[in-house]
């Protein structure tokens, strides 16, 4: 066959000046638009976590859902929303984080996350690692054993890896 492996980067577009100036944007909405592209980004990531034994997957709101859900489907395991807040309608825990400018609060549902579980984390993008960060400290205060985390692009020059030490961070895609 001729056909050759699909280059993610390729469906990554770069928007300047937004969403303030000064900004270049990774637009990840031609990929998901793709459908070749979409499945073998979703595929790589869950070929990346087969045999880790990924109980949950949580995803952050809202572009985290886009990621999480199928492969949580492809994972065949259970898919966990982390709501902005005032969005989950059982009991939840909530935590605040830092934005550029301001604060967030993101909640789960307090009995969406066993003890033990072992949980994957994913959102589209790796920048600071303050959203993914307030993830974490969800699933850990419920009691659930952070097993990955895992991301389409990483915005590496952000250093966001560093905030997240020495745990087990991949992502597809890397600037
Ligand atoms: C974006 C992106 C990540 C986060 C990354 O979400 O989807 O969740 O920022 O930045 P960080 O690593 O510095 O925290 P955003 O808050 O723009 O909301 P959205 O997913 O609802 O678009
Ligand atoms: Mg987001």
């Amino acid at each position: 066959s001729t056909s050759e492996p699909i280059r993610l980067e390729d469906h990554i577009r770069d928007i300047p000046d937004f969403p303030q100036k000064g900004v270049l944007f990774k637009d990840i909405t031609p990929l998901l638009q793709d459908a070749k592209a979409f499945h073998a980004a979703l595929d790589r990531i869950a070929a990346h976590y087969a045999g880790a034994g990924i109980e949950a997957v949580v995803g952050v709101e809202s572009r985290g859902f886009i990621i999480g859900a199928p492969l949580a489907y492809l994972l065949n395991c259970g898919f966990v929303p982390v709501r902005k807040f005032g969005k989950l309608p059982a009991e939840t825990s909530s935590v605040e984080y830092a934005l550029e400018y301001g604060t967030n609060v993101v909640e789960v549902h307090t009995d969406a996350i066993k003890p033990g579980q072992r949980v994957l984390v994913v959102d589209d993008l790796l920048a600071t690692g303050g959203t993914v960060l307030a993830a974490i400290e969800l699933v850990e205060r419920l009691g659930g054993h952070i097993a990955g985390i895992s991301f389409l692009v990483e915005l590496g020059f952000l250093k966001g890896r560093e905030r997240l030490e020495g745990r087990d961070v991949f992502a597809l895609i890397k600037y």
